[in-house]
């Protein structure tokens, strides 16, 4: 996206017109040929490089420079949305989400505004990126990590659901990972609180992969919807394809039809019967064959750890 603020040529004083990918870039002044990195400021906060892109904005590496220059990640809504309802509803529903929960798999909350007419969104930065990105370099967790990975989102899950709220679009990029293992979810625009659901249910957005059956065949979702999205997330970090391999949402519709998604064993036969019996209880496309409660889902992945651990260790 194209960015506001122009980039100065330090030497002679250039204006550049710079987009997302210049940021922290190396820049080459057409006029004087300086070579300079931009890293403009947005508030209190600098860019310092380009991170991740969604659908309505991108998220940037930046430094609080009001607290120390420490590092946090800002997303900014494309201007080209600024006049966007959905997508501003998205923001400010997250910023809403974002600064009334303080809990520690749930990303920390730093500043929500708007400068230039950008809106962003600043929250804590998370070092170790995405469950997605692990997927894609091939470096997917094994069963203790995604077990892990599982009982710490749930228990985010599990404090969204106490205050009545659903998440909604729980998959591999929302699940952020730190440098000592630490697992928060993110991207809460889609969050609704229960009776909601009608006003945000006309769109299906992004890929359809972890969308629960509930929502495809609009029918009410409440906290099992984000499990089965949970479940297909660890589904694919652990087979390396999701349940259903289909970009297309009617297509996923029809596999829902057809049936339950490939047993997980079947894709990846290495893996312990204790772990593919919690991914099947996960992703059960009747909600009511699901887990009855996070405490449930919680207690069961952490029996099936304790249980790899014990045979491990024999
Ligand atoms: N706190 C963070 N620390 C590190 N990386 C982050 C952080 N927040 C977001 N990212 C990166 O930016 C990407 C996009 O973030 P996010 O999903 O919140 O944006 P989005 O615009 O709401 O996307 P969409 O709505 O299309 O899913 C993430 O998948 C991740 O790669
Ligand atoms: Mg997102």
């Amino acid at each position: 996206m194209q960015l506001p603020w122009p980039a100065l040529c330090p030497h002679c004083g250039h204006a550049i017109a710079p987009d997302d990918f210049d940021v922290g870039a190396p820049l080459d002044c057409p006029s004087c040929h300086a070579v300079f990195p931009y890293r403009p400021q947005v508030g209190r906060h600098r860019l310092i490089r380009w991170i991740g892109k969604g659908a309505t904005g991108s998220v940037y590496l930046a430094h609080d420079t009001a607290n120390g220059d420490i590092p946090i990640s800002i997303k900014l809504l494309n201007p080209d949305r600024a006049h966007d309802a959905l997508a501003l509803w998205a923001l400010l529903r997250e910023s809403e989400v974002l600064s009334s929960f303080h809990h520690p798999n749930i990303v920390g909350f730093v500043d929500f505004g708007e400068i230039d007419g950008i809106r962003f969104l600043a929250t804590e930065y998370m070092p170790g990126g995405t469950l997605e990105e692990r997927i894609r370099n091939g470096n997917r967790p094994g069963q203790q990590e995604a077990l892990h990975i599982g009982i710490e989102a749930a228990s985010a899950l599990r404090q969204l659901a106490r205050h009545g709220l659903l998440h909604r679009d729980m998959k591999p990029e929302h699940i952020l990972l730190g440098a000592q293992g630490q697992v928060k979810i993110t991207d809460f625009g889609l969050c609704i609180g229960l009776g909601e659901q009608d006003a945000a249910n006309d769109v299906v957005w992004g890929t359809p992969y972890y969308i629960p059956p509930e929502r495809l065949k609009r029918e009410t979702e409440d906290f099992r919807s984000d499990i089965y999205s949970l479940g297909a997330t660890l589904y694919h970090a652990l087979a390396g394809r999701p349940p259903y391999d289909e970009a297309d949402p009617a297509k996923i519709v029809a596999c829902h039809e057809a049936g339950p998604p490939p047993p997980i064993e079947e894709i990846a036969p290495h893996l312990h019967s204790s772990v593919t019996a919690l991914i099947h209880r996960s992703v059960a496309l009747d909600p009511e064959d699901r887990f009855s409660s996070y405490e449930e889902l919680m207690h069961a992945f952490s029996w099936a750890m304790r249980h790899l651990d014990t045979e491990q260790a024999a």
